[in-house]
């Protein structure tokens, strides 16, 4: 691992590492009602295997793996990863309930386990999930040792030996079920790509990116958006969750953390608010149907809003605020801010349907 493009993505996929760590503990926090059985699984994958994984030892990758469950996060951090993590699961839960026979592609999944749950209550959904071929083989390696995702999925092969760094790196990332399929795909390749093994272009779609477009350039950011909102032949909506900086000083220092990862997010400050990012989806996107929020307002945190105008009511932020004590009211309201949930759709011709159920929740900036 030499040239700095190779360096730059190990940090990349690292990211996966922070976002893993984050929902353990808003897990044994107890945030998730019922509770996430299987974030462990790729916690344990994640220390069997990092070892094999570019750019990583076995000392470094036992110090990773050993802060992913040992670091304890912040409650407010608990609370914006909840909010986060349930907002995403919420919008698709009613695209499938609206449209039933539908497609759910996530760019760049890393370990994420929201497939696992909607294909064990769904079983007539399609899901994708696509990341770099390292993530992929590590998310396939904790399917194969977990038997009931095994047969949620109906996964029949066998788990080979994998000791070393050679025989990780042989093994196929890839993993082809019936309405599960997982890609180990560098999304800046898939633009124009090979076709989507298992993508149904006829199905309603909707593709989401958790954290995700924000590691890509400009170019690539827009390139990769207008790939995948128009591949499909009914209607696809996109759900983008990411940081933006405000122009605030707060937003300054969060970019100044990040580069000092060695992470430039470099359209965190190109489209810095709300309006900025639904002008850039549909001028230059060309999407329609754009619904903007910030985290803040899905908490119910945003400054002009009652507490009950959350996404989620009274009844489930009083059942929050009795897990973990989080007092710093301008602190969190600040960092929540500083995320955005964005929809947008494109739809192939007039006679295909629009996702009406995205207008169940209190979205702050919307169009069309
Ligand atoms: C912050 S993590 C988020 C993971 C997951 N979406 C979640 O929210 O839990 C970012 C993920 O995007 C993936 N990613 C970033 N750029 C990518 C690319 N060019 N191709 C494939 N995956 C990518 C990383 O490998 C990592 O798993």
């Amino acid at each position: 691992m030499n040239s700095p493009q190779e360096k730059h993505d190990k940090l990349i996929r690292a990211t996966d590492l922070d976002a893993l760590s984050c929902r353990y503990n808003m897990n044994i926090k107890r945030y998730l009602n019922p509770p996430d059985e299987y974030i462990e699984d790729l916690m344990k994958s994640y220390s069997s295997y990092l070892q094999y994984c570019a750019g990583y030892t076995s000392l470094s990758s036992s110090r990773s793996s050993k802060s992913l469950s040992q670091d304890r996060k912040l409650p407010i951090i608990n609370r914006g990863t909840y909010f986060r993590t349930r907002a995403i699961s919420d919008v698709v839960d009613e695209f499938v309930r609206e449209f039933v026979n539908c497609q759910v592609i996530s760019l760049g999944s890393g370990s994420d386990t929201r497939a696992f749950s909607i294909l064990e209550k769904s079983p007539q959904v399609i899901y994708h999930e696509i990341d770099f071929a390292e993530t992929t083989r590590i998310k396939k390696l904790a399917i194969m040792k977990n038997r009931k995702l095994r047969s949620i999925l109906g996964v029949e092969e066998n788990v080979p030996e994998i000791n070393s760094k050679e025989s990780f790196a042989e093994y196929d990332p890839d993993l082809h079920c019936k309405n599960y399929h997982l890609h180990g795909n560098d999304l800046r390749n898939a633009n124009p790509g090979p076709k989507l093994k298992g993508f149904d272009p006829e199905l309603p779609t909707i593709v989401l990116s958790e954290c995700v477009l924000c590691y890509l350039s400009p170019e690539e950011y827009y390139s990769t958006i207008k790939y995948w909102t128009g591949l499909g032949k009914n209607v696809t909506g996109i759900l983008i969750y990411e940081p933006m900086s405000l122009k605030d000083p707060f937003g300054e220092t969060m970019y100044q953390n990040l580069q000092g990862r060695g992470l430039n997010l470099q359209t965190f400050d190109k489209y810095p608010d709300l309006e900025s990012r639904l002008q850039f989806l549909k001028s230059e996107c060309k999407l329609t149907k754009l619904r903007m929020t910030s985290l803040s307002n899905i908490g119910g945190y945003s400054k002009k809003q009652h507490a009950d105008g959350s996404w989620f009511g009274a009844k489930e932020l009083q059942r929050i605020n009795s897990l973990e004590f989080v007092d710093e009211i301008e602190e969190i309201r600040l960092l929540l801010d500083h995320y955005c949930l964005c929809y947008a759709e494109s739809r192939s011709s007039e006679k295909a349907p629009s996702f009406s159920g995205i207008d169940r929740w209190n979205w702050q900036l919307q169009d069309q």
